[in-house]
């Protein structure tokens, strides 16, 4: 699979998400409609889904069925969009673009992205537990419970605590590592992981993937820190230079351009190092390792 296909499959993955959100979210004609409206503006405004795809991708290795894995995908974005839509408000990033539009408290107000953010989280939940997304009681309670994880304060949210903090901080490589597992790495493994539970794959197996995804998600945040430098709005869809005007510990602050490069190159080979166990059948996750860095926005 070359980049062009590979963009063709991030698409593919986007389609099978906006099905299942089309369905999932009705505006009623009420007061509240508005804060579905504004999940919707938030959920179909573009994105990269490569979340979802990791997990579409993982879950296809092991023959899960498409209406299974296009639930969890579609639950994991749900909760990633909740993510960027609390970190660009004004206490936290207060950054006024998304995905090449007005972020969400711009397009509408806080209060409204504070409560579009928590429904986000709550729809997530709300898909995972359904039966519908996996027969089996046991399978649903091993997704909510590792989503719950990726998610808290042990992850993602401690994340950004951690993140919030790091302008205070003095952090060396290693605490950076730390920060990046929990605020960027947890979702990401996560999604690889989502895929193993469905599939119910040996410990073996999974503990392969999961170190994969570990590297991948180390090398996904290294190269949006790079992007934050070097890339411009048009191309990202958001404020560049966010991190170094908020005094934010990144690799690059910490390491500078080149050996930031460096290290997130050498992540991505590590990467695709613990695919070697699967044939032609992970040509999709090996590609998508390298997308991570060479990605434009
Ligand atoms: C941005 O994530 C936030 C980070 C964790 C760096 P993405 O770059 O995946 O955002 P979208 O979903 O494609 O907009
Ligand atoms: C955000 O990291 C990570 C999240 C968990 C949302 P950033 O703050 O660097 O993400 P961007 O650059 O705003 O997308
Ligand atoms: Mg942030
Ligand atoms: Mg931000
Ligand atoms: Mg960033």
């Amino acid at each position: 699979m070359d980049t062009l296909n590979l963009e063709t499959a991030l698409k593919n993955a986007s389609g099978l998400i906006d099905q299942r959100l089309g369905e999932v979210l009705v505006v009623p004609d009420a007061p509240e409609g508005r804060v579905i409206e504004a999940m919707k503006y938030t959920l179909m405004g573009g994105g990269k889904r490569l979340r979802a795809f990791l997990c579409i991708q993982t879950a296809k290795l092991f023959n899960v069925q498409e209406a299974n894995y296009a639930r969890v995908a579609t639950a994991i974005e749900c909760a990633h969009s909740y993510s960027l839509v609390h970190d660009d408000l004004p206490a936290m990033d207060d950054d006024d673009m998304r995905r090449g539009r007005p972020s969400l408290h711009k397009a509408f107000d806080e209060a409204t992205a504070i409560l579009a953010g928590d429904a986000l989280l709550t729809l997530a939940f709300e898909i995972m537990a359904d039966e519908k997304t996996h027969p089996r009681k046991a399978v649903r309670l091993d997704l909510i419970s590792g989503f719950s994880k990726a998610l808290g304060a042990r992850g993602m949210v401690g994340g950004q605590m951690f993140d919030l903090m790091s302008p205070e901080l003095e952090l060396d490589a290693g605490a950076l590592t730390r920060l990046q597992k929990m605020k960027t790495g947890a979702l990401i493994e996560f999604s690889v992981d989502a895929g193993c539970i469905m599939g119910q794959v040996p410990d073996a197996t999974r503990s392969v993937l999961t170190a994969y995804a570990h590297d991948i998600g180390l090398a996904f945040q290294i190269a949006d820190d790079l992007l934050d430098v070097e890339a411009c709005q048009d191309d990202i869809g958001k404020t560049p230079g966010k991190d170094e005007a908020s005094g934010k510990v990144t690799f690059v602050s910490l390491l500078g351009l080149n050996r930031a490069k460096d290290q997130a190159r050498m992540l991505v080979e590590q990467a695709v190092g613990h695919l070697e166990i699967f044939g032609s059948e992970a040509d999709a996750l090996r590609e998508a390792a390298h997308y991570v860095i060479i990605r434009g926005h």
